[in-house]
């Protein structure tokens, strides 16, 4: 179980290597997201576009290991843009990956940029 998990770190800008093509702005629907796959990852791809702002995170939901965040809900806890996983609603900041319920649980987030209309995640290999 705790494999599924062990391929997720949070990535800091920084620290990106690689930038990934995750596909066309247009892939991605509005305040509602999309999964791809980079090398044995799934990621969630947020377009928040309420915030105007995009994000990147493990798909897969650390509480029952379910490949549902790309589904989740998204809105903001004050300043915090979250994402809350469809299935127990346990909800994460979309910033850096904290549980915002007080658990344990977290995700890792990656940094994404927009250029011309391709969405790219960053990533450290
Ligand atoms: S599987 Fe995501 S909150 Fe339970």
């Amino acid at each position: 179980m705790e494999q599924i998990l062990d391929k997720y770190t949070s990535v800091a800008l920084n620290d990106v290597k690689v930038w990934f093509k995750a596909g066309k702005t247009s892939d991605f629907p509005a305040d509602g997201g999309n999964c791809v796959k980079y090398k044995d990852k799934q990621i969630a791809v947020i377009n928040f576009e309420r915030r105007g702002e995009w994000y990147a995170c493990q798909n897969v939901c650390p509480h029952k290991l379910e490949m549902v965040l790309s589904r989740g809900m998204i809105g903001s806890a004050e300043e915090t843009p979250k994402i809350a996983c469809p299935i127990h609603k346990k909800t994460f900041s979309l910033k850096d990956g904290s549980n915002l319920n007080g658990e344990d649980y977290k995700i890792a987030t990656y940094p994404v940029k927009i250029v011309e209309n391709e969405v790219l995640i960053g990533f450290m290999d």
